[in-house]
């Protein structure tokens, strides 16, 4: 049986330690909840003054794909808990590690190893747990790609296998367009590996996040509790605008939540997940999971009880979540505009003057024109509404080159 943690005192031999892998936006979210639960919390990224790292407890920056560097620091803080922030890691040297004996990793390294690369959570989920997915082909080469892409029919997407936001990835409409697809590809991939996914274009209503907790209960048992579902639009791979909930239709939400309970369940352990899903009337399909808070999860620290960072938290600690909506709401991204270090926002006073508006501003250090650079949230009676005063309240933040 599980058991919830004692949690200790931070700075004190008897601290509950917590190391974030990737301290961005999201992590600097998740560590601002641990902190409040009085948590020891590291800060790791592979630069200095990242978001995280100017809330935690001690920062360190080192290349974390770079497994011995990775597994000396973990040596040198000693964490109770290691917690993955993002994909690019050597995810195999946690799995050693974690095979060993020497760390726990959230929600599982094999989680981490399989969500790192689109090959292994595509297979798992669509191969192995039967899920319904886009018809996909994996290439190593031009004229794999054009066979894979003839396969699985135009329009298709392709995608680095190592990659995210939407970096490296393209739609294309004929076989003409298939070597400009692969030349993308391979300079958008996080490492050159040549490898990329071609996946047949699902001509969705609409997408959404379907945050999948997996808790410890009262009796030690794990169990999994699902949000509200999150809508979102994604511009050119990369999330612009959410909101929860999002009205469905209730045949869509039972599958939904069916497939996100069966990739959970798989990939195991505790902590929130991110299933993203497409769907069409009824019907709907797996797209890809995070084992960890989800960007266009950001609303929800206007919208739920507690916020996906909470949850979270919490979960991973062995405490019990509450999923609940607090009230309809939206977020919207606001960018740097300006490839820059250390750049000004203007407008701010006007952003939260729109009515039931926040905004949340990361501190990163250096801007670049399509860098997430904040996020206004915003609620009301109805998400149309929310939606509306979120956009707005982000119009109104002007990011300023320093005077
Ligand atoms: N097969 C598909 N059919 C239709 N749209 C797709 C397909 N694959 C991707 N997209 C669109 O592109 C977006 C980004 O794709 P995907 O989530 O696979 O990329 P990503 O780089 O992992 O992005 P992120 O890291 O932001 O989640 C999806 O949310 C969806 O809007
Ligand atoms: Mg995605």
């Amino acid at each position: 049986m599980n058991t919830p943690r004692t949690l200790g005192t931070p700075l004190s031999p008897t601290a509950t330690k917590v190391m974030l892998l990737g301290s961005g936006e999201l992590g600097k979210e998740v560590i601002i909840a641990l902190q409040r639960l009085g948590v020891e919390v590291i800060a790791v990224d592979r630069y200095p003054n990242a978001p995280g790292h100017q809330v935690a407890h001690r920062a360190h920056v080192i290349n974390m794909t770079d497994g011995d560097a990775l597994a000396a620091l973990i040596e040198q803080e000693k964490p109770d808990l290691v917690v993955p922030e993002i994909e690019a890691i050597a995810t195999d040297k946690l799995a050693e590690l974690e095979q060993a004996g020497k760390i726990t990793c959230i929600p599982t390294a094999r989680a981490a190893q399989l969500t790192m690369n689109r090959e292994g959570i595509r297979r798992l989920a669509a191969e192995t747990l039967g899920l319904a997915t886009s018809p996909y082909r994996f290439a190593s080469s031009l004229e794999e790609l054009a066979a894979g892409a003839e396969a699985v029919g135009f329009p298709c997407v392709i995608k680095p296998v190592m990659s995210s936001s939407g970096k490296g990835q393209s739609k294309i409409d004929s076989a003409a367009e298939v070597k400009a697809a692969w030349d993308y590809a391979a300079a958008g991939s996080r490492v050159d590996s040549g490898r990329v996914i071609v996946e047949g274009f699902i001509d969705f209503d609409y997408e959404i996040t379907l945050l999948t907790v997996r808790s410890l209960g009262e009796d030690g048992q794990v169990i999994t509790q699902y949000c509200e579902p999150i809508g979102h639009v994604q511009v050119q791979g990369d999330y612009v605008e959410s909101w929860q909930p999002c009205r469905m239709d209730p045949v869509a939400l039972v599958r939904a939540r069916d497939i996100a309970g069966k990739v959970t369940a798989d990939l195991g352990g505790l902590g929130l997940f991110g299933v993203e899903l497409f769907v069409k009337d009824d019907m709907v399909w797996f797209s890809e999971v995070s084992p960890r808070p989800h960007d266009t999860g950001m609303v929800t620290m206007a919208t739920q009880v507690q916020s996906e960072f909470e949850l979270h938290a919490k979960a991973i600690l062995g405490l019990p979540v509450n999923v609940a909506l607090r009230a309809p709401g939206a977020s919207a991204v606001i960018y740097g505009q300006h490839e820059a270090a250390g750049i000004a926002f203007e407008g701010v006073a006007d952003a939260l003057s729109v009515p039931n508006s926040d905004i949340r501003l990361f501190g990163k250090p250096e801007s670049f024109a399509r860098r997430r650079m904040g996020v206004a949230l915003a609620t009301a009676d109805d998400v149309e509404t929310a939606r509306v005063n979120a956009k707005l309240a982000a119009s109104k933040v002007k990011p300023v080159l320093a005077k």
